[in-house]
C-alpha cells in the first residue's frame, strides 16, 4: 500500500508559524513520524508540501494512478478551493482532511471547508497526531 501526504501552503513554515495554534514540530519533525509509521505498517508513505493551488491539484492528478489513499492538509485552501474540491472529487482515490488546529473552534471563515465533502473523512484539531491517525485508518480499514 502507498499512501501521500500533501501538505498545502505555509505549512512549511511549522515550528515557527503561531506555535500556540499549530505546535512547535516542524514540517520534517511531522513527516519524519508519520513515514515511521508506514515502514512499522509496511506502508510506503510519500510527504510533499505544495504552496500553490495549480501544484497540488498536479500532485493529486498524478496521484491517482499511484496511491492508494491521501491525506491532505489544504491549507486555507480548505476554505475557498472549488478546484482542489474538484480534483479530490475527480481522482477516486480515498482522501482524509487533516487539519492541526479545531477549526470548528476558530474565525468564521475557517469553519467551512469545501474540500472535506469531496473527502473521506476529516480529522481536525489533534495537531501532528491527526496526519498519524488518519494513516492508521488507511492502515486498519481501508486495507491493503
Ligand atoms: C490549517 C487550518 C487553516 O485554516 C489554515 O489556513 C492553515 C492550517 C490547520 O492545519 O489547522 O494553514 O489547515
Amino acid at each position: 500500500m502507498r499512501v501521500l501526504v500533501l501538505h498545502g501552503p505555509n505549512l512549511n513554515l511549522l515550528g515557527e508559524r503561531d506555535p500556540a495554534t499549530y505546535g512547535t514540530q516542524t514540517l520534517a519533525q511531522i513527516d519524519e513520524a508519520i513515514v515511521q509509521d508506514g515502514k512499522a505498517a509496511a506502508i510506503e508513505v510519500q510527504c510533499e508540501q505544495h504552496s500553490g493551488e495549480g501544484a497540488i491539484i498536479d500532485a493529486l492528478h498524478a496521484a491517482r494512478k499511484h496511491y492508494d489513499g491521501i491525506i491532505i492538509n489544504p491549507g486555507a485552501y480548505a476554505h475557498y478551493s472549488y478546484a482542489i474540491a474538484d480534483a479530490i472529487a475527480a481522482i477516486g482515490v480515498p482522501v482524509i482532511e487533516v487539519h492541526l488546529s479545531n477549526v470548528a473552534a476558530r474565525e468564521t471563515f475557517r469553519r467551512t471547508s469545501v474540500t472535506a465533502a469531496a473527502c473521506r473523512g476529516v480529522v481536525s484539531g489533534l495537531g501532528a497526531a491527526g496526519y498519524r491517525l488518519a494513516l492508521r485508518y488507511f492502515v486498519d480499514v481501508a486495507g491493503r
